[in-house]
């Protein structure tokens, strides 16, 4: 099934992503979130980037103005042409009570054949599956941040998940420009399951004084060619987000080689969350 329409629920960092990158490459984008002050910012933001794509000559302007034609901000489910949408994306905060709530409110408006994709970077697609009106039709679909700069998405199968909407999703995600890769389900996929531990590790080796947060993040990206250090990568994407992670990782692999690391818990704690939040690893306040 070609999909020509889509419905990108969440307006943070992801779903703007989502539905920016959605919109460029022609499909229709109802972008919704039920705040609306953060559909604003959304909104925002994506014209921001678009700017900047074509500033950069990465984008051609044609490009940005096919984006900005397709999308549509709402802030109500009833602002949608259900009726045109082939798939819905929810990008929420990883929350399962939240997201199934949710996919209650969503699927009976529904086509019955379109898909229902999550973003989740470590929920079960399998369990989400189970708890939504089309199991066969729901899948992971998970995006990586800054998402208008990332190739990849992973393309995750619950046990339920047909092959038809594999073969859906891996088509709308070549659609999109992005290069889609499939795995399986389980905790944190391919993507977190190897990066999580590696950021924990980070976090370890500079609460046992091996060396500063800079350092590590510098011999991290000249001895390994990474683009960003470790922790500052775990500031880009969230120290909350990463313990989040963990803490799914240790509790469903039953692991305690994934035990997260107790300064990760502490930044946590006092609200060092990263780029977000002015701190975390680094002082982004300057
Ligand atoms: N739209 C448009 N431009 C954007 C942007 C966006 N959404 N996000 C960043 N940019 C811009 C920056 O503002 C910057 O512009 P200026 O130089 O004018 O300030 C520019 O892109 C950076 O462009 P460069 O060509 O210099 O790009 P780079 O080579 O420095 O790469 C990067 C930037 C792609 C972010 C690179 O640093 C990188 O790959 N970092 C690692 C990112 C990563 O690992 N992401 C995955 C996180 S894990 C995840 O998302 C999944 C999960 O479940 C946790």
């Amino acid at each position: 099934m070609a999909i020509e329409a889509t419905v990108v629920i969440g307006t943070g960092t992801m779903g703007r992503g989502i539905a920016q990158v959605a919109a460029a490459a022609g499909l229709k984008v109802w972008m919704y979130d039920v705040n609306a002050a953060q559909v604003e910012g959304a909104s925002k933001a994506i014209e921001k980037s678009l700017s900047k794509l074509v500033e950069k000559g990465r984008m051609e302007a044609g490009v940005a103005d096919t984006a900005r034609a397709n999308l549509q901000t709402c802030s109500s489910l009833d602002d949608i042409d259900w009726s045109k949408v082939g798939i819905a994306i929810e990008a929420i905060f990883e929350n399962l009570d939240a997201k199934v709530a949710l996919y209650k409110d969503i699927q009976s408006r529904l086509k019955p054949d379109a898909v229902l994709a999550s973003n989740t970077s470590s929920i079960s697609i399998t369990k989400l599956a189970a708890l939504t009106d089309r199991p066969e039709q729901f899948i992971g679909m998970h995006f990586f941040n800054p998402v208008p700069l990332m190739s990849l998405v992973e393309v995750i199968r619950g046990i339920q998940t047909s092959d038809a909407t594999v073969e859906t999703v891996t088509a709308l995600a070549k659609n999109m420009g992005k290069n889609p890769l499939p795995c399986n389900d389980s905790p944190g996929f391919v993507s977190n399951r190897v990066l999580m531990p590696m950021i924990n590790e980070a976090a370890f080796a500079l609460m046992e004084g091996i060396a500063e947060a800079e350092t590590i993040d510098e011999i991290m990206k000249q001895g390994c060619n990474f683009p960003m250090g470790p922790l500052v990568l775990a500031d880009f994407i969230g120290v909350d987000v990463c313990l989040n992670i963990m803490e799914v990782l240790h509790r469903d692999l039953g692991d305690p080689k994934f035990r997260p690391c107790p300064l990760i818990r502490k930044l946590v704690d006092a609200g060092r969350l990263g780029r977000k939040s002015g701190q975390g690893f680094h002082d982004y306040r300057k």
